[in-house]
């Protein structure tokens, strides 16, 4: 049964209504929350749906001259001091109310994360490329898992080039870089980039040298070498928790002092064998461990490739800095808390780019010119999660 309005009260001194509802649950909406949030064609345009009312216009401390249950106890109706009217549909009212508890699926980002270690080799979420084409519901779980562990790989992808773009496009669109869309990852001789090398590659995040540094990575094996060339992935978040516990004052530091990141360099004409960029310096400054205002683990900026030789910290802190950072390292290269994967081709690893660091061992290039080729792009959080609410607002639910 449809929940109703049983009953309202005013509280002129916390200037809010308590409403009680016919479920007995009593909801408190403050006074000018309820005047800015007014649903008439003057203050809400139904087509954008953005606030139009002027907030400058708003009285904070305004009270109601009066209110009314009505459309038996479906609606609220209030009258304001300027003749106004407001009404506002109870179930909408259910959905608006105030509660450090709301429910979390309208922000998947910060959804509870599942921490993990080497046990992750015998446990990754796994999908197949034509499924998450094909059903909506199999691209939700696979962002789910992408949010839940930050690590996921699919299998049975075409073994063409661009499959990832056809991939990105099915969440939204690929995130465009300094390397395109898509970046063809193969063996150069002269290069800008480590990656583009059959050299081993330390255990890194891709990118923390931009303000905005990507969301996740998607890595598709095109071909892969016979010898060596396997992926390391780490759950930094699970390191930077186990830190928490052993050393607090170094996971405290982490959090503190802000990193410089440096990339920068001048295209070669045999680079746009691989990717497309032109002449580019990027640089930022940020804390290795980024946290969210609650004070939860929000981003991990770790890359030895890119971090700057200055480092702008009061220079008495640097040494313990480095105390914390070599610990934090030794755990993201332990192997409790590493996983290494060799993926074939048609396989693309995906990663949370601002959760899992990345590495890969040394690999031989092979003579008769089958060599190892990746070919890797980004999606950013904000299209994986937007993606995520459609598909659940077209599955019915309620868009809050
Ligand atoms: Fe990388
Ligand atoms: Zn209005």
């Amino acid at each position: 049964m449809a929940i109703v309005l049983a009953s309202i009260d005013r509280n002129e001194t916390s200037r809010m209504y308590h409403i009680t509802l016919s479920d007995k649950s009593v909801l408190r909406f403050p006074y000018v929350w309820l005047r800015d949030n007014c649903r008439c064609a003057d203050c809400f345009d139904p087509s954008s749906r953005y606030r139009t009312c002027r907030v400058i216009k708003l009285d904070a401390d305004i009270i109601p001259v009066s209110e009314e249950i009505a459309n038996d106890g479906k609606t609220l109706q209030i009258k304001w001091p300027e003749l106004h009217t407001s009404c506002f549909p109870v179930s909408w009212l259910v959905q608006m109310k105030f509660s450090e508890s709301a429910p979390e699926w309208i922000d998947p980002f910060r959804y509870p994360k599942h921490l993990w270690g080497a046990e992750m080799k015998d446990m990754i979420p796994t999908f197949q490329y034509d499924d998450i084409l094909n059903s909506d519901q199999t691209l939700y779980d696979w962002l789910q898992a992408m949010v839940t562990y930050g690590f996921s790989i699919i299998k049975k992808a075409p073994t063409e080039c661009n499959t990832i773009d056809k991939l990105g496009n099915r969440v939204f669109f690929l995130k465009q870089t300094h390397y395109g869309k898509v970046s063809q990852v193969i063996s150069q001789a002269d290069y800008t980039s480590l990656g583009f090398t059959n050299k081993s590659l330390v255990l890194h995040a891709d990118m923390p040298y931009m303000e905005h540094s990507p969301g996740i990575e998607l890595l598709h094996c095109v071909q892969q070498s016979a010898i060596g060339g396997d992926n390391q992935f780490t759950d930094v978040f699970n390191c930077a928790e186990k830190l928490k516990q052993s050393h607090p004052e170094y996971y405290k530091i982490l959090t503190m002092l802000l990193v410089d990141f440096t990339d920068w360099g001048v295209p070669k004409d045999k680079d746009k064998v691989t990717h497309n960029y032109d002449d580019h310096h990027f640089r930022s400054r940020k804390p290795t461990l980024e946290l969210l205002p609650d004070g939860r683990l929000k981003a991990i900026n770790h890359s030895d490739l890119t971090r700057a030789p200055y480092f702008r910290v009061p220079v008495d802190q640097v040494q313990l800095w480095y105390k914390a950072y070599t610990s934090l390292n030794a755990l993201m290269n332990s192997p409790e808390n590493m996983i290494q994967v060799k993926l074939d081709s048609g396989e693309i690893a995906c990663f949370d780019n601002q959760r899992l660091a990345h590495g890969r061992t040394a690999y031989k290039i092979a003579e008769a010119g089958k060599s190892r080729h990746m070919e890797s792009g980004y999606i950013d959080w904000d299209q994986a999660t937007s993606r995520m609410r459609v598909i659940r607002e077209r599955q019915g639910e309620d868009p809050v």
